[in-house]
């Protein structure tokens, strides 16, 4: 087993990665086990792969464990879900000795960790990710939250877990598309803060039969533990997290939820955002083909019937801008990120013709 330290102080907590790890979840949580009720929220075809063997491991080996599942989708994060859990946790008679896993991937964490972070003012929970995304970034970090009317994620907390539990396994059960297009944000760890990394990740996807998605997740996890330790509440490296998130989102919000996989629109927006950083006079061109050659393995979708304004609108709409200042992240070379709060609207808007 490989464990990474995020180091928070009293809140630090550990990453393990290990192949088979789910089934030896019993005596990993044992000396967590005091007798109290542990709540798995997950969606239920999760359950069913996944979730009830864990369910009854557990219970065989003395834990106290029952399950809340939710639907599958962003519509989970929603007020009437959070609500309905909130309920059903009090119906199960659950208190502040409960401990919740959470299995799923980014919207199951959310959700989760946002529930622990204010049921009776706060409670323990695991995360146990199972899709690349999840493993890579949203697990870690403790970013939890909810969507409203107005918009993504803007009901939330920092809230963080007391472990994250790592299967790479899971990934051979899900799409292939679906982990290829997670890759975007594995990218996005080696261009923001390991070179070699993005040169092996280009490496690797030059035959991604044999791509060691183990070893990937490994170092994107590092990665980001070292980050979160730095900067818990994104006060400036944490920012750098966000490459490739400023066009990525707003294709997302443009293109509609669902009709683009949130890794691609950051592969994508990465693509944008390395435009942005050569023509601004940070990275060199050579540097910028090399990052494009890099993304471009990923065969991304075509996406030509964007309009500038409304991405810029977008853009103007998102959390990253604070006092009306956008903090737009570039790369001064590859392996390092910077922000810079002066990029030009019309650079933004220009840059999207790499993607079309
Ligand atoms: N997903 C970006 C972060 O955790 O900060």
């Amino acid at each position: 087993m490989k464990t990474i330290q995020v180091q928070l102080g009293e809140r630090s907590y550990s990453i393990n990665v290990e192949s088979g790890i789910l089934r030896k979840l019993p005596s990993i949580l044992s000396g967590q086990n005091h007798g109290q009720k542990w709540i798995i929220i997950s969606q239920y075809n999760l359950m069913e792969l996944i979730g009830f063997g864990l369910m009854s491991d557990l219970n065989e080996a003395g834990f106290k464990c029952d399950y809340i599942t939710l639907p599958v989708g962003e519509a989970a994060k929603s007020m009437n879900e959070f609500s309905r859990i909130i309920s059903q946790l009090i119906e199960m008679k659950c208190d502040r000795s409960t401990t919740i896993l959470s299995l799923g991937g980014g919207v199951v964490g959310d959700v989760s960790g946002f529930v622990a972070s204010s049921f009776m003012r706060g409670i323990q929970y695991y995360q146990i990710p199972t899709t690349l995304l999840a493993m890579v970034d949203s697990s870690i970090g403790g970013k939890t939250g909810i969507n409203i009317a107005e918009g993504k994620n803007l009901v939330g907390s920092i809230y963080q877990p007391q472990g994250v539990l790592i299967d790479p396994d899971i990934l051979d059960s899900l799409p292939r598309e679906e982990v290829i297009a997670g890759l975007g944000e594995v990218i996005k760890y080696g261009a923001i803060h390991d070179e070699k990394f993005l040169n092996n990740i280009s490496e690797w996807l030059d035959d991604i039969d044999s791509f060691p998605f183990a070893k990937a997740v490994l170092r994107a996890c590092e990665i980001k533990a070292e980050i979160v330790s730095l900067d818990e509440h994104e006060g400036g490296l944490r920012k750098l997290l966000n490459f490739g998130h400023t066009v990525g989102h707003a294709l997302e919000a443009h293109l509609g939820y669902g009709k683009i996989r949130h890794g691609e629109a950051v592969a994508l927006g990465m693509k944008c955002a390395g435009w942005v950083s050569s023509k601004m006079g940070f990275m060199s061109v050579d540097e910028n083909i090399s990052l494009t050659n890099t993304i471009d393995k990923l065969s991304l979708p075509h996406v030509s019937k964007v309009d500038p304004n409304t991405i810029l609108s977008y853009v103007k709409k998102d959390k990253k801008m604070r006092n009306g200042i956008l903090h737009f992240v570039v790369l001064n070379t590859l392996g390092e990120g910077n922000t810079c709060d002066s990029v030009p609207d019309n650079l933004i808007k220009e840059s999207l013709k790499v993607i079309q």
